[in-house]
């Protein structure tokens, strides 16, 4: 083991956090078993106590030791895509803590692919609690850099393990098994493995959630946010956006997805019109943009269909109630 991994081991095992790299975005981890720890995630992120955490694992761990109980169907998705960005809620084994699951009766488990996050919990050997290493309601980091930009004026986290830049860019899907006998699989979250690669190993494609369907933070209506105001418009409709606040003289960001006139603008990025490749680069485009000093980032709205359904998701939620915004920007135009 290196020296960072021996700390980092060292930092879990006394109850400290640990941010690390995963293949989708960076969690801040700590041991899942020691509820301590785990208060100390849900106070560094300025989360509400009543959102349960991830729990990560070790390839090869037993499921059987954090669930009460393992039907078929979480055996089978484990086999297919761990390591890998599924999550998968069961039901909660009565010896892990009330804290992991935010005192839900589930907890949600994890087995990610990058190098880094397995030899972590390989050698630390039990499950690390992590959400992503971002404040409440902010955007995923998906490289160190952006983990020292939510953390370091605090000081509560005690190392941050470098694994470069995140291969998924987005977080893990997530998958219901809690309640089948009576809902069947539910899609709690769309992410890089589909609704229909799911379906193919189970038989059955993850319906989404109803009322009573656990919470999940990550689907609250405003998450994923930079502090800049989001807009998410469709092409025809962006261009003539563009074109009046533009004239207008305002400060704007585009994300793009190519083939787009960007003189005048504050700042702009095109993107690859790839669902992977998008969702790869989209929080970091983000973060680029927060920074850029615009007033208004626009985005242009990817596709609807097929594998665009985590992007779609992450942006929608983080233009969450920034439509009246625009309407704003573009009615003091036309007043002025
Ligand atoms: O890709 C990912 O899943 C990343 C990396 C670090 O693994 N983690 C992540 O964690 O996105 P977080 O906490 O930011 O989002 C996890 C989501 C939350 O919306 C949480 O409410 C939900 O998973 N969740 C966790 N345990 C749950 C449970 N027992 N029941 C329902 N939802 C659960
Ligand atoms: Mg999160």
């Amino acid at each position: 083991m290196n020296d960072d991994l021996a700390r980092a081991v060292a930092i879990l095992q006394q109850g400290g956090l640990v941010a690390f790299p995963t293949e989708t975005v960076y969690g801040l981890g700590a041991n899942a078993e020691d509820p301590a720890a785990v208060a100390r995630i849900y106070a560094a992120k300025g989360r509400p106590q009543d959102h349960p955490v991830i729990v990560h694992l070790a390839p090869g761990a037993a499921l059987d030791y954090w669930a009460a109980a393992v039907p078929p169907e979480a055996t089978a998705l484990a086999a297919a895509f761990w390591p890998g960005p599924l999550t998968l809620i069961l039901k909660r084994h009565a010896r892990i803590p009330d804290a992991v699951s935010g005192g839900q009766d589930t907890v949600g488990l994890r087995c990610p692919a990058h190098p880094l996050a397995i030899a972590l919990l390989t050698a630390f050997g039990g499950g690390v609690a992590a959400p992503s290493a971002n404040k409440f309601g902010h955007v995923s980091p998906t490289t160190a850099a952006h983990v020292h930009e939510e953390f370091d004026a605090d000081g509560t986290v005690g190392m941050v393990l470098d694994g470069g830049s995140c291969a998924v860019g987005i977080e893990s899907t997530i998958v219901d098994l809690s309640r089948l006998d009576t809902h069947g699989p539910v899609l709690l979250r769309p992410g890089h493995i589909s609704p229909q690669a799911i379906a193919a190993v189970i038989g059955q494609l993850p319906v989404a959630p109803d009322a009573a369907a656990p919470r999940a933070s990550g689907t609250l209506a405003s998450h994923y946010a930079p502090h800049t105001p989001v807009a998410m418009q469709p092409r025809a409709q962006l261009v003539e956006t563009l074109a009046r606040l533009r004239a207008a003289g305002r400060r704007l960001a585009l994300i793009h997805m190519g083939d787009m006139d960007a003189s005048g603008l504050h700042a702009s990025l095109a993107l690859p019109a790839r669902p992977d490749g998008f969702a790869h680069a989209l929080y970091a485009a983000l973060r680029t943009m927060d920074h850029s000093g615009a007033e208004l980032i626009l985005v242009e709205a990817p596709p609807t269909d097929g594998d665009w359904l985590g992007v779609n998701d992450r942006l929608r939620r983080a233009a969450h109630g920034s439509s009246g915004i625009v309407h704003g920007l573009l009615n003091a135009h036309v007043a002025g």
